[in-house]
């Protein structure tokens, strides 16, 4: 097992990786003779390529990585530097949370508990630097919820314990360590929190769905890996400043990840667990795109099942969708799909460098980037291989659960505004402060939260902790949003149900409610920030104090 010493020299090692033709040669893997012959961009495990597809996407089993670990008492979590074959035949250092139940022994564990549950766990520090873990979209007091003021040092404890109060839903966990998120969760350390309710336990059965066979969680992020296929992460200042971007997908951290499905079908619990890369995900069979079915967002089950042909899943949010396998024949294959889109950081910060000639910071930014892979280029995430089986057709509940409006009627308004200045991004003018309260709200308050993005922007995921909240409405979407807003007030399906996690594009107000009542005694302090993480710990975050 490495020690952190260790991986952290990796930071150094020169590398040819950006140099894109390079880098396949010390892979020596079976290529394709369109694949060699290809263009520059094409390298080894590139996303592009179709015929790349052929790792068995890694599947959560009982226990060891990824595991699912139905918790049934406290747990003792450790945080440690160990290594892990993300490609093939390599190993890569990385960070993993290392937990037991029952004699068994897991790895960044898929951790599943009941709503209403408790969950009791320590974290032991084994790493050479801080870290804390967050809890992503459930609601716990502020002393359990990972902010990052409870970072713990090398060798020190934190103890948890709260109340899952949450309803049903898929929800996640990673590092919040103080200015080292980023780092951290791309090096490893996240997985998925799921949490089980009656809604959740109809819908399995109406579908006839299994964990782990027809019901996959899917967490899908972009890596970049050096000469020697070790995770690679190094951003410079434009990419610090832009979020740094991943040239090879993968898919339950397989690279080109393909599954054997049969004509029936799946859920998928998609979660963008991607530090910077926003998917505009579809699934395409050939030059069609094939419709599928979104049954749930960050918190849980939406009212209806919605069918579509395309959805954006920006970093820290969750799509729970259906899709029927049995749109294709037998012997046919369906990619999973990110479509090309705008990327919107044509006109970058400005930060008072003026006079690029038309050519804005962002763009210039972006064509900096060391990924081979911009934002906005289209690339396959998961191919979907049908083989022969019965056919099953799901019949659909009409109903799924019950997604109650937060009542708005006399809530106070509240403006967030993004903005850029000094070379960073800034919500209501300012930069992070661990000390530093940006604003009250009251306990059992409900509020609209106005969140505008300006035109001169990029995309933020903006994410609160402690609290979900509904999205009322999106004012001035760019079209390629605008396109798929078939849910009134301009929402598109990501909007729909109870949400965590909002993306808002350059140009938009994002309207939400948020009802900030709670049972927990005495003020409580949370974050509203950026999910871009390289943006989050470049201090695109704020504190926000619950008064008792
Ligand atoms: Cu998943 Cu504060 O974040
Ligand atoms: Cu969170
Ligand atoms: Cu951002």
């Amino acid at each position: 097992m490495l020690q952190r010493r260790q991986l952290f020299q990796f930071a150094g090692v020169a590398t040819v990786a950006a140099a894109g033709g390079a880098a396949w040669m010390y892979y020596g893997l079976p290529r394709s003779g369109a694949l060699a012959g290809g263009p520059f961009r094409h390298y080894p495990f590139d996303p592009v390529a179709a015929e790349n597809f052929q790792q068995k996407l890694f599947i959560p089993v009982g226990s060891g990585p990824f595991g699912v670990l139905d918790v049934a008492g406290p747990l003792k979590i450790r945080t440690t530097a160990a290594s892990f074959p993300l490609l093939p035949g390599r190993e890569s250092p990385f960070l993993l949370y290392q937990t037991e139940q029952a004699g068994k022994a897991y790895q960044n564990p898929i951790l599943r508990i009941e709503s209403g549950a408790r969950f009791t766990a320590s974290l032991d520090n084994a790493l050479e630097e801080p870290t804390i873990i967050h809890w992503h979209g459930l609601h716990t007091p502020a002393a359990m919820d990972g902010h990052p003021a409870s970072t713990i040092g090398p060798g020190g404890r934190y103890a948890y314990d709260f109340k899952v109060s949450n309803r049903g839903g898929t929800y996640w966990y990673h590092t919040h360590a103080h200015e080292l998120t980023a780092e951290q969760a791309y090096h490893g350390l996240a997985s998925f929190f799921l949490v089980d309710d009656d809604d959740q336990r109809r819908l399995s059965k109406s579908l006839d769905l299994q964990l782990g066979v027809t019901d996959l969680p899917l967490v899908i992020q972009d890596k970049q890996f050096d000469a020697q296929g070790k995770l690679l992460y190094k951003p410079d200042a434009h990419e610090a400043m832009m979020g740094w971007l991943g040239d090879i997908v993968l898919a339950n951290l397989t690279p080109n990840a393909v599954q054997a499905v049969t004509p029936r079908t799946y859920r998928l619990r998609l979660l963008n667990g991607s530090n910077a890369r926003i998917y505009r995900l579809a699934f395409v069979k050939g030059k069609t795109t094939l419709d599928f079915t979104v049954i749930g967002t960050d918190g849980g089950l939406i009212e209806r099942p919605e069918t579509v042909s395309e959805a954006f899943l920006a970093p820290g949010e969750r799509l729970d969708v259906l899709f029927d396998a049995g749109q294709a024949q037998p012997g046919e294959d369906i990619f999973l799909r990110s479509l090309a889109f705008d990327a919107m950081e044509n006109e970058g910060p400005a930060g008072g460098m003026g006079g690029m000639g038309g050519m804005g910071m962002g763009r210039m930014m972006a064509s900096m980037s060391s990924s081979r892979l911009p934002l906005g280029a289209e690339f396959n995430v998961l191919k979907l291989s049908v083989t022969a089986g019965e056919r099953v057709v799901a019949k659909l509940p009409a109903t799924l659960s019950q997604v109650k409006p937060i009542p708005t009627t006399g809530a106070a308004q509240r403006k967030i505004e993004l903005s850029m200045g000094q070379m960073r991004f800034l919500i209501n003018g300012r930069t992070f402060r661990m000390d530093e309260i940006a604003f009250d709200v009251k306990r059992g308050a409900v509020e609209i939260w106005n969140i505008s993005n300006p035109t001169l922007g990029m995309p933020h995921p903006m994410h609160i902790h402690g609290f979900s909240f509904q999205v009322l409405e999106r004012i001035g979407s760019p079209p390629q949003v605008a396109a798929t807003a078939r849910f009134g007030q301009g929402r598109t399906v990501s909007d729909l149900g109870w949400k965590d996690t909002v993306l808002v594009w350059p140009g938009e107000t994002v309207r939400v409610a948020i009802d900030f009542a709670h049972d927990y005694p005495g003020d409580q302090i949370y974050v509203f920030h950026c999910h871009n993480l390289e943006h989050e710990d470049g201090g695109m975050m704020i504190n926000f104090r619950v008064q008792a």
